[in-house]
């Protein structure tokens, strides 16, 4: 029974490509299993999916006269400009279509989830990890690149003792990787335990109708109503939490402090 709680984060396979062939002995030689679209893959394709066909109704035809889709658009455009100008400078928005597409994937990886029935991928720490480790991995090479070994500097505070470099240098090092755990952490367990809420409340009211207690059930049923309004606030603010938090940290790739 406590388990039945938990199938709704189950991953499973919704179809398979299966691919028999290439000549036997070639590095493309492949017998089995090819291509398996897990219910998390189908859920972030179909988010991009419809994220396009959304945009393609903003494009309005070619019009100069934006349509409200694309005013939408473009409210969330111009903020993340004018926070990437604000945090990183000119150098800011080449970075632009990266942070917009991240906030694109998990609001509506999290939004999508709050429909009944429809699987949601960021409450898997494998996804939300992997792109929180795919960002710090991916600004640590980008500092490297761009400042070679004065980027280390990042880890040694300003105007601090060098007395105390030793023990300063061991925590800064400590707090960067946690970076990347802590990121995708946040998401996932604010996710899952929102929609943990979700089933416990849902089974209580239900067990309450079921056992007769008609009236009674109302109080669970307006507790629900509260945790859903709650929870599509959180989807959009775990978005842009984990979207700003980006922004701060992709701020070493252009300038050491
Ligand atoms: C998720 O985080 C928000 C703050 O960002 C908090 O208000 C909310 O209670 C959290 N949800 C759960 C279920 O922990």
């Amino acid at each position: 029974m406590v388990a039945a709680y938990f199938d709704q984060f189950n991953i499973i396979p919704i179809f398979s490509i299966w691919v028999y062939g290439g000549s036997i002995g070639s590095p493309f030689w492949i017998n089995g299993e090819f291509f398996c679209v897990s219910n998390t893959l189908f859920m972030m394709s179909f988010a991009v999916f419809l994220f396009y066909t959304i945009g393609a109704k903003g494009v309005n035809g070619g019009s100069l006269i934006p349509n409200r889709v694309l005013t939408g658009l473009e409210l969330i455009y111009s903020h993340f400009y004018t926070v990437l100008k604000d945090n990183l400078g000119n150098k800011g928005g080449n970075y632009l279509a990266f942070v917009l597409s991240l906030f694109i994937l998990i609001l509506f990886g999290n939004g999508l989830g709050l429909f009944p029935y429809v699987f949601t991928p960021t409450v898997h720490m494998v996804i939300t990890l992997g792109l929180s480790f795919a960002i710090i991995m991916g600004t640590t090479l980008s500092g490297l690149i761009t400042f070679r070994l004065n980027f280390f500097s990042i880890l040694m505070p300003q105007g601090a003792p060098l007395a105390l470099a030793p023990l300063l240098t061991a925590i800064e090092t400590l707090s960067y990787i946690s970076r990347a755990i802590s990121l995708g952490v946040r998401l996932a367990a604010n996710i899952s335990s929102g929609h943990l809420l979700f089933s416990i409340i849902a089974s209580f009211a239900w067990k309450m109708i079921s056992t007769g207690i008609l009236v009674g059930s109302f109080v669970p049923f307006a507790i629900l109503i509260f945790v859903t309004i709650l929870e599509m606030a959180v989807a959009i603010i775990q978005a842009y939490v984990f979207t700003l938090l980006t922004i701060v940290y992709l701020r070493d790739t252009v300038e050491l402090h």
